[in-house]
């Protein structure tokens, strides 16, 4: 039987993919704790909507002492935490010879350090618990090495290695480690950056199945990943993406 009463940390709940993560798991009875440096009011809206249990904290999750004060907010509030979905991450397109070492650090820190630090403060808590789920969300891109992403793909391509090494870590006290890998997606902040001239026209063309990625698309794989079933798929990287990484 599945058991859906779980707690969990979606990170940069506020809006996008994160937001659907939140709303997804919630809607399946986890008590949920959405972080993010925006404001978290319409996640808490969706989440009450689908009657599910939600603390929203305030997070930046580059900084590692508001993270383990987060955790430990949350485990005083639920009594544990056993999934993470380290989902935060920023994609802004620059061309390589553009890229500042100020803009390169700027996008290891949050896509990188971010999932390290909450990771690494929330782990006692999943081994206490003796089962857990880390879900890390990075992209396509992982694939396909746009050469407007370097930075990025760099950062999501470390984040696998991250999925892959932390698997090996943890697998013998319960714990999954997997990651996610969306294709373009229509998210606000996609539709303001990389498609804004045209990039998902292009990528929907490369799709074996043409239509614009949504964040619902992505919402089923996500519950896979974190079902009770789930427990011995580990260290995979799941791309979901309509069928472009692999043409
Ligand atoms: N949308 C896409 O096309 C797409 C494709 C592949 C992968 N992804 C990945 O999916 C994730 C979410 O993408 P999205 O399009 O939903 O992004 P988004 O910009 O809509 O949402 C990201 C959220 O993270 C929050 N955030 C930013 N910095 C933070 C910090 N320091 N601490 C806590 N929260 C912070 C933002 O406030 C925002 O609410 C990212 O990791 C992204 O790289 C997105």
């Amino acid at each position: 039987m599945a058991i859906t009463d779980r707690v969990a940390v979606v990170t940069g709940a506020a809006r996008g993919l994160g937001q659907e993560f939140a709303v997804a798991l919630a809607r399946l009875g986890h008590r949920v704790s959405g972080w993010d440096i925006g404001d978290l009011g319409e996640t808490a809206d969706r989440v009450a909507g689908v009657g599910g249990e939600f603390l929203p904290l305030k997070v930046d999750v580059t900084e590692p002492v508001q993270v383990s004060a987060a955790v430990d907010e949350v485990v005083e509030r639920f009594g544990g935490l056993q999934i993470v979905v380290n989902n935060a991450g920023i994609y802004p397109p620059i061309p390589f010879e553009d890229t500042t070492i100020d803009d390169w650090r700027r996008i290891m820190r949050l896509n990188l350090e971010g999932p390290f630090s909450v990771t690494h403060a929330a782990l006692p808590h999943l081994r206490a618990a003796g089962w857990g789920r880390v879900v890390n969300v990075v992209s396509a891109v992982v694939f396909l090495g746009p050469p407007e992403l370097v930075a990025y793909t760099t950062s999501k391509a470390g984040l696998v290695g991250f999925t892959r090494a932390l698997a090996n870590a943890v697998g013998a006290d319960g714990i999954t480690v997997n990651a996610l890998a969306p294709g373009l997606t229509s998210t606000d902040t996609a539709v303001k950056t990389t498609g804004a001239d045209g990039g998902f026209e292009r990528v929907r063309a490369r799709q074996a199945i043409p239509h614009t990625e949504s964040p619902a698309d992505l919402v089923s794989t996500l519950e896979y990943l974190c079902d009770e079933r789930s427990g011995f798929l580990t260290g995979q990287t799941i791309n979901v993406d309509g069928g472009s990484a692999f043409r």
